[in-house]
């Protein structure tokens, strides 16, 4: 069988390389697509060092712009790959507008489509990532849920049970990679003995200056209880540079530069507290067990409110200074096990792969 993966931001790294890497173990054929959504060395080139990703055989160089304008660019750029290298298969993982704008060519043309990280919710329909979402589950051929919650939101949708498979978080599967294979030289950041980490990056928390003035206020007290470091990703970096607000950030917590995958699951799991608008993030602190603040009002990640590390606090800062002090009394809830998280999601999602 012959596959085309994608890839194009961040998150989508630790996704697509197990899948790759089973592939390769099975000696199927595959090839890359970067779309270059994320284009950054600490944005994506890092990845692929930190994962052992090969460089990839396409690069659509798309870059920034806004998402009608980001997702043209990259169907455009696609579609003539699709024709020349003519795939079974192509694969999509995660929610990124370069998920979106593959999936729509993919689908109208004759290889198969299919979606890893298929059917989380959060039920909030201004968050970009939720169109993505919905759209590619609709039109996908084959769709890989990490939890049941998942595969029942599809159903719910009215998607055929017969291309739903829960073959758990792939994700789990790079986290162990990089722990087991963690050959990056020792980290030049100096830490706090005990600390947190922040990150922050959704529009809706980091876009409006208002709400930039009330995290301020919130982080800044929770600063008061334990140091505070913060990868800083660049649309944020932009934001507070554009409100003249970075001086003020800087005073109170510790800016760093974003991190590599190693670096940055390093930086977590010695941490005490993570506090984050992420998605990826409140997986990997329940894998870890390490307590996990969300600073939303919901999440497509209820399972790890439910049976992990995490809660969903949004700005209540009344909410985030009594958790962070539980948390630092060490009275938080400790993480179960998850069906399926167990680092072998890749060669489940082959498996079904090779028999459909
Ligand atoms: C994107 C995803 C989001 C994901 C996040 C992880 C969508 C809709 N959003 O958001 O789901 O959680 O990635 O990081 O796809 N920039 C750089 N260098 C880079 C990349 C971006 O400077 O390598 C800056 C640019 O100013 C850009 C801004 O960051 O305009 C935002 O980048 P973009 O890819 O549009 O969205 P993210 O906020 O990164």
């Amino acid at each position: 069988m012959k596959f085309l993966n994608v890839v194009g931001a961040r998150p989508n790294f630790m996704k697509i390389a197990p899948f790759q890497r089973e592939l390769e173990r099975r000696g199927h054929r595959f090839e890359l697509v970067h779309t270059g959504q994320h284009y950054d060395e600490t944005m994506s080139d890092q990845f692929f060092d930190d994962l052992n990703i090969a460089q990839p055989d396409y690069h659509l160089g798309v870059g920034s712009a806004d998402h009608t304008e980001q997702t043209a660019r990259i169907m455009t750029r696609f579609e003539p790959i699709v024709d020349e290298y003519d795939p079974d298969w192509v694969i999509v993982v995660g929610d990124v507008n370069s998920t979106l704008a593959t999936s729509l060519v993919t689908a109208k043309k004759s290889p198969e489509l299919a979606h890893i990280e298929a059917g989380i919710r959060s039920g909030n329909r201004d968050m970009p990532e939720e169109i993505n979402r919905i759209v590619v589950d609709r039109i996908s051929d084959a769709l890989f849920c990490f939890d049941d919650e998942a595969r029942k939101n599809l159903i719910e949708e009215g998607i055929s049970e017969e291309v739903i498979f829960l073959t758990g978080d792939i994700m789990i599967d790079s986290l162990q990679f990089a722990l087991e294979n963690d050959q990056s030289p020792q980290s030049d950041i100096t830490l706090p003995e005990q600390y947190g980490v922040l990150t922050l990056h959704r529009p809706s928390n980091v876009d409006e200056v208002d709400t930039l003035r009330r995290a301020k206020d919130v982080l800044e007290h929770v600063s008061e209880k334990i140091p505070l470091v913060f990868p800083i990703h660049p649309r944020t970096q932009k934001r507070l540079k554009n409100h003249n607000l970075k001086e003020q950030w800087e005073k109170f917590l510790k800016i760093l530069p974003p991190l590599g995958y190693t670096e940055f699951l390093n930086v977590m799991s010695n941490s005490e507290i993570v506090l984050t608008d992420s998605g990826s993030i409140q997986q990997e602190t329940t894998v870890m067990n390490v307590p996990c603040l969300t600073l939303r009002e919901e999440t497509e990640r209820g399972i790890t409110v439910r049976r992990g590390t995490n809660k969903i606090v949004g700005w209540n800062e009344e909410l985030i200074l009594e958790s962070v002090e539980k948390i630092l009394e060490g009275e938080w809830k400790t993480a179960e096990e998850i069906p399926y998280w167990d680092g072998k999601t890749a060669e489940r999602i082959v498996d079904q792969l090779e028999s459909i």
